[in-house]
């Protein structure tokens, strides 16, 4: 299976256990590291509403836990007609672990929509670099 397929079915396989009982808008995402691992996670939402996660800290977090230093790839599934890109808080997560360079796929139930480039998402955007980090 191509990048996009895996990446595709591991988010659609998170979305589906989403726990958003709140908002019932489920969400997956997926990342691929440089090595080819795949890392899922999905929405978690919470009684306190604030304390809720993104399916993108999820996956960025399973992916650190998981022994993942980078993202080469991600994509992100949600449902309905717009477009369900990464929130701004994500798009710095998923900067911390990405190149300006890494394709972000937004795809639903039926398949890829759209890719963005992180640097599309999040221009001038302020990193480990501007720490001393490369
Ligand atoms: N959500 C994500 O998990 N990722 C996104 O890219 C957009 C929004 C979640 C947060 C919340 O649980 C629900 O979707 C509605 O905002």
């Amino acid at each position: 299976m191509d990048v996009i397929g895996q990446l595709f079915e591991a988010a659609k396989a998170a979305q589906a256990r989403a726990y958003a009982p709140y908002s019932r808008f489920s969400v997956g995402a997926a990342v691929m590291t440089p090595e080819g691992a795949v890392f899922a996670g999905c929405n978690v939402e919470n009684a306190a509403y604030p304390v809720g996660t993104c399916a993108e800290a999820g996956a960025i977090a399973a992916m650190i836990a998981g022994g993942g230093e980078r993202i080469a790839a991600m994509l992100v599934i949600g449902d309905g007609p717009e477009l369900v890109t990464p929130c701004g808080a994500c798009r710095q997560r998923i900067r911390e672990f990405a190149a300006p360079d890494a394709p972000i796929h937004v795809a639903d139930a039926t398949g890829l929509r759209r890719t963005f480039s992180l640097d599309e998402l999040l221009p001038f955007s302020f990193g480990p670099d501007n720490l001393g980090r490369q």
